[in-house]
Order: C-alpha cells, then structure tokens, then sequence
C-alpha cells in the first residue's frame, strides 16, 4: 500500500508532462545502449543521438511508452488485469529485435528519470516502488517474449 501511495504521488506531477519526462528517461537509455537506435526503422537516418528523439517516430514510441507506464499506475490495485496486453506487447518487441535484456536498461533509465525529475522526492523506498512496478511489466513482457 505504501508502495502505491508512492508512485502514485510522484505519478501526479510526472504524469502531466509524459513526452518531456519520456524523451529524458530515452535519452539516458541510448547513452546507455546506442545500439537500441538501429531497432527503429524509421528511416530519418538521424545523428547524434539528440536529432532522433526529435522526430516524431520517435515521440510516438515515447508517447506509447509513457502510456502503458501510465496504464499500469492506473491498474496497481489489478495489475493482472493488463496480462494479455503486455504479454502481447512482449511478443511484439521480440519480433522488432528488442532482446529482453534490454528491458531492464529502460528500468534503470525510468529510474533516472525519476531522479532527475523528483529530486530530493527521490527516495529509497520510492525507488523501490517503482522498480517493483515495473519488474512486474517486464516480468510479464518477458513472458509474452519468450511465447
Ligand atoms: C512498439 C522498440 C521498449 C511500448 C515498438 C516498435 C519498436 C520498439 C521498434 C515498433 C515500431 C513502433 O510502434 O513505433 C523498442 C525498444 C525498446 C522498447 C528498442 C527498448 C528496450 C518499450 C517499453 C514499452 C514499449 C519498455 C512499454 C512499457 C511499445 C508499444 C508499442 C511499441 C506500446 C506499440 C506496439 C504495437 O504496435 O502493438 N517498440 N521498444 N516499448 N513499443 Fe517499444
């Protein structure tokens, strides 16, 4: 329950800017990882780095990304209840290349994020509610990976 209350708290600000919070937490996630880049076959041939987030391929990701994340705050009590679409979503990434390895560069980069935005916010047990959270969609994309 206090893991909730958590992420639900810091999701209350964070939530309202979604494409901004989601742009830094990819940018940290190719710095991380540039090799991730090449897997998004936009074609905008884009370099550095900085250019590709730009674009509005890659916003879309972001924007997708920020809500399932959105989705999953919403659906702490029955997290459950979003079985099916991240199981198929796991499927999804395995068939574009993602291995899911990778997935847990892009918790360390919701972490960041996190940091960054929150700041003195950023505490231990609330870093921990997060990356419960999302180890549970992961858990389950990883699954829907492997199927
Ligand atoms: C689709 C890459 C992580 C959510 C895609 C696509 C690519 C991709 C290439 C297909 C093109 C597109 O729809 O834009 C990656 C990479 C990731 C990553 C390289 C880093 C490991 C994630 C994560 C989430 C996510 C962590 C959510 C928690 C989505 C969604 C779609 C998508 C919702 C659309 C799926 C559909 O069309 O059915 N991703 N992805 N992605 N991704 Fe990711």
């Amino acid at each position: 329950e206090k893991d909730k209350e958590l992420i639900r708290g810091s999701w209350e600000s964070l939530g309202k800017n979604k494409v901004s919070h989601g742009v830094v937490m990819f940018s940290r996630l190719f710095e991380l990882e540039p090799a991730l880049l090449n897997l998004f076959h936009y074609n905008t041939n884009c370099s550095p780095t900085q250019d590709c987030l730009s674009s509005p391929e890659f916003l879309d990701h972001v924007t997708k990304v920020m809500l399932v994340i959105d989705a999953a705050v919403s659906h702490l009590d029955d997290l459950h209840t979003l079985e099916d679409f991240l199981l198929n979503l796991g499927k999804k990434h395995q068939t574009v290349g993602v291995n899911t390895q990778s997935f847990a560069v892009v918790g360390e980069s919701l972490l960041y994020m996190l940091q960054c935005s929150l700041g003195h916010g950023y505490t231990g047990p609330l870093r921990q509610a997060w990356l419960n959270m999302y180890t549970i969609v992961v858990a389950a994309m990883s699954r829907g990976w492997a199927k």
